[in-house]
């Protein structure tokens, strides 16, 4: 066997350990990274859950079968709820200046707007800011709460135990390489004790996110936990309820699942079954042809 072949055999062997750990019953086609505007990726068949428990009153309402694009051969069904948060549809978005390429509107954001930022007290504990990191055109984007203590030391989001844990759902679960994503959170600087974010601090630094979300315009945004998914959609359901379905968010669709250090915290057969569930459907829409579920 030569040396490619056994690494990829290897690679293969880590997945379905991985998958058959977190209770997968099925593969996912791992699909080669599509750039946008790009041939779409075929879906492979319907697997659409309606939305489960605890639906939300709006719930139902905008819900938009998707994927019946030309030439799909049997084409998915993506259901999108309302959003949350209206605001932010309707909110203008920021556009990258003419010729600028998405990584150099994120660098700009970085360096010009960003900057040594102080616009709240955060700044006086951080030792630096963690923009965020990946590919500036992924179509799939994940947002946490807030850097916690090897964040804030690398400058990087998702690093420690809860980034382990995050790359490997990205890797050996949905089979992306995680350099294909993008990694952000709600706010770029440590909480003292790693307390959650307070109003203010997600005032001052929200407004970058979006930024971020508008240059990178993944199609699908993660939230990671409670916190990161009340936040991005105005709402106070609780995580048990808001995960597991598609919700429209600006231009892309928002997927809340559970936070990796939850799943850490609590790694039970069930909570790893739900996140791969949420993440199935994640795969599923990335996979649909694009312009049919947005
Ligand atoms: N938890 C988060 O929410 N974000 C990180 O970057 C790391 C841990």
């Amino acid at each position: 066997m030569s040396d490619r072949v056994r690494e990829v055999v290897d690679l293969v062997r880590e997945r379905l350990v991985f998958l058959r750990e977190i209770g997968a019953r099925e593969v996912t086609r791992v699909a080669a990274p599509a750039q946008r505007g790009s041939a779409p990726i075929q879906a492979r068949g319907s697997q659409a859950e309606g939305p489960s428990r605890g639906a939300p009153a709006t719930a139902g309402k905008g819900v938009a079968p998707a994927a019946a694009g030309a030439g799909a051969r049997a084409a998915a069904q993506v259901e999108v709820l309302e959003t949350a948060a209206p605001s932010l549809l309707d909110a203008d978005r920021y556009v990258l200046p003419p010729g600028a390429s998405p990584a150099e509107g994120l660098e700009a954001l970085r360096v010009e707007e960003i900057g040594d930022c102080k616009r709240c007290k955060l700044w006086r504990g951080r030792t630096r800011i963690v923009f965020g990191s990946g590919n500036p055109k992924a179509r799939l984007m994940f947002v946490g709460e807030g850097p916690g203590a090897d964040e804030d030391d690398q400058g990087l989001p998702f690093v420690g135990r809860a980034g382990q844990k995050l790359t490997e759902i990205i890797e050996k679960g949905m089979g992306i390489p995680r350099s294909e994503v993008y990694i952000a959170n709600i706010i770029k600087c440590r909480p003292p004790e790693n307390r959650d974010p307070e109003a203010e601090e997600i005032a001052a630094c929200e407004g970058f996110l979006l930024k971020q979300i508008d240059i990178i315009r993944p199609k699908v945004v993660v939230a990671l936990g409670k916190f990161a998914a009340q936040t991005l959609l105005r709402s106070k359901m609780p995580i048990s309820s808001l995960r597991g379905r598609f919700w429209r968010y600006r231009d892309c669709l928002l997927m809340p699942t559970f936070h990796p250090a939850f799943l850490l915290r609590q790694y039970t057969p069930e909570n790893r079954r739900i996140v791969w569930e949420d993440l199935k459907k994640v795969k599923q829409a990335l996979d649909a042809p694009d312009g049919s579920v947005r």
